[in-house]
């Protein structure tokens, strides 16, 4: 590797760290807020396969492909670009996506600081016992009412996105092994304890049903592109995330078997999501449909219901509320090393700014679910668009570049080298997928939805 510049960038201590730092990424509001809505929004176990599907053939390629990068270079994904597109004598036009993914980041994290504030705000619902025998329609009036207040979502977005600053201010090591390595064994067994819970409903089956048998009937073409969207999503790929994390990995690890690790752990939780909320919405006559505010209209009456459901609910919000930190750290790092790396900026000025300006833009979102409600783009609130267009659309083109730039530009050698697979074997096949499968996917996927095929 050019060694032009010096890199100022950490390392990670083990792999494991890395294995910590990438499932707390992966692992957020994705698997247990956005993938139960989504899923319910788009018809159940259709949806459910193409998700599955879309992860093990494009999530896993890509993610092998990204934290390859990233661990080659040694750099933030702007320089990732640059550097390797100079090693492979390729064109310099490259580096815009390292730039699409800082952008990309940053408008997630705007959103995505609102509904972790709502999480937040509801390990205070929770221990304040406001859901304490409370039944759906009074769990409904409570996620409405806090939902309608400005004031109250604001505080609790800039809450969290102060949290967020001052963890990465920190750099992104300190503390975030620690809160992983607890986080993760607690979060699964919560979610099993609330899968118990969905057990003793009259629904559970109904429930399981809605997740997992599919009827391609319900599949549209928008159904698709959104199950396609939240594989990226869910595993932050094709922003420059995991990146980043790759590029704190030490020389001389596996990057293929953590890949696997990272993205079975990532979908296991999802799927335990799903398992524990889809009885509780047919149990209590809710809609899967309900959208955004599905696990906050169904998980509460649960809490309300069982016995020990006050400290649950406390426990389950908390740790919603940390997952979705140590992915939020994960989203604005990339734009925060870049600023440090290339511009100069002490660790505090590169995050004050880059805080600041996301927290800004999350007003937008806070809006769309109050006063400006009414307020559309393309027939899309300002969070739904924020939405479609970074999950939908810049996550997916994002992959699409990496796996391309993996595949056919960089140098058959080096890629080998790097990931260093077990047998030629596998190799091939990561070479297969990610060379073919993995961009022609994304390609057909889009043909579709802008109905060309
Ligand atoms: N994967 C995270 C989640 O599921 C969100 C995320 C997306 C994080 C992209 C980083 C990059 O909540």
């Amino acid at each position: 590797m050019t060694d032009k510049k010096k890199s100022v960038h950490d390392a990670w201590s083990s792999r494991f760290a890395f294995i910590l730092a990438a499932t707390g990424s992966a692992v957020g509001l994705g698997n247990i807020w956005k993938f139960p809505y989504i899923t319910g929004e788009h018809g159940g176990g259709a949806f459910v396969f193409v998700y599955l599907a879309c992860v093990l053939l494009i999530g896993i390629p890509i993610m092998i492909a990204e934290t390859m990068l990233g661990r080659r270079s040694q750099r933030n994904p702007i320089e990732t670009m640059e550097l390797l597109t100079e090693e492979a004598g390729a064109d310099k036009n490259w580096h815009y996506l390292g730039w699409m993914g800082v952008i990309a980041g940053l408008l997630i994290l705007s959103y995505y600081s609102v509904i972790a504030g709502w999480a937040s705000a509801y390990i205070v619902k929770a221990f304040t016992g406001s859901f304490f025998d409370a039944d759906a329609v009074a769990i409904k009036g409570i996620f409405t009412g806090f939902v309608g207040s400005p004031m109250q979502l604001i505080f609790w977005h800039s809450l969290f996105m102060a949290a967020t600053m001052l963890i990465v201010v920190r750099g992104v090591k300190n503390g975030l092994e620690k809160a992983v390595r607890f986080l993760m064994p607690s979060l699964f067994l919560l979610l099993l304890i609330l899968v118990g819970y969905a057990m003793t409903t009259d629904s559970y089956f109904q429930g399981l049903h809605f997740l997992f048998v599919p009827e391609f009937s319900k599949l549209t073409s928008d159904s698709v592109l959104t199950a396609m969207g939240h594989a990226f999503f869910t595993l932050s790929l094709g922003m420059g995330a995991i990146m980043v994390y790759g590029s704190y990995l030490p020389k001389g690890i596996s990057i293929a078997k953590t890949a696997f690790l990272i993205a079975g752990a990532d979908t296991v939780v999802a799927l335990l999501a799903g398992i524990a909320i889809f009885p509780i919405v047919f149990a209590n006559n809710l809609h899967p449909d309900t959208g955004p505010g599905l696990i906050f209209q169904t998980l509460p009456i649960a809490f309300g219901a069982m016995t020990g459901g006050w400290l649950m609910g406390i426990l389950f919000f908390v740790m919603l509320t940390i997952a979705a930190l140590t992915s939020s750290i994960s989203l604005i790092e990339p734009a925060v090393a870049w600023l440090v790396e290339n511009k100069g900026f002490s660790r505090e000025k590169a995050c004050v700014w880059s805080g600041l300006a996301t927290w800004l833009l999350g007003l937008g979102t806070v809006f769309s679910f109050n006063v400006w409600s009414n307020v559309k783009f393309f027939d899309r609130s300002i969070f739904q668009l924020l939405d479609y267009l970074t999950a939908n659309l810049m996550l997916p083109i994002g992959g699409f570049c990496i796996a391309v730039f993996a595949g056919w530009i960089m140098k058959r050698q080096h890629s080998e080298q790097e990931l260093n697979m077990p047998t030629a074997l596998s190799y091939q096949a990561w070479k297969i997928l990610i060379s073919y499968v993995a961009p022609l996917a994304v390609f057909f996927v889009f043909l579709h939805v802008v109905g060309v095929l």
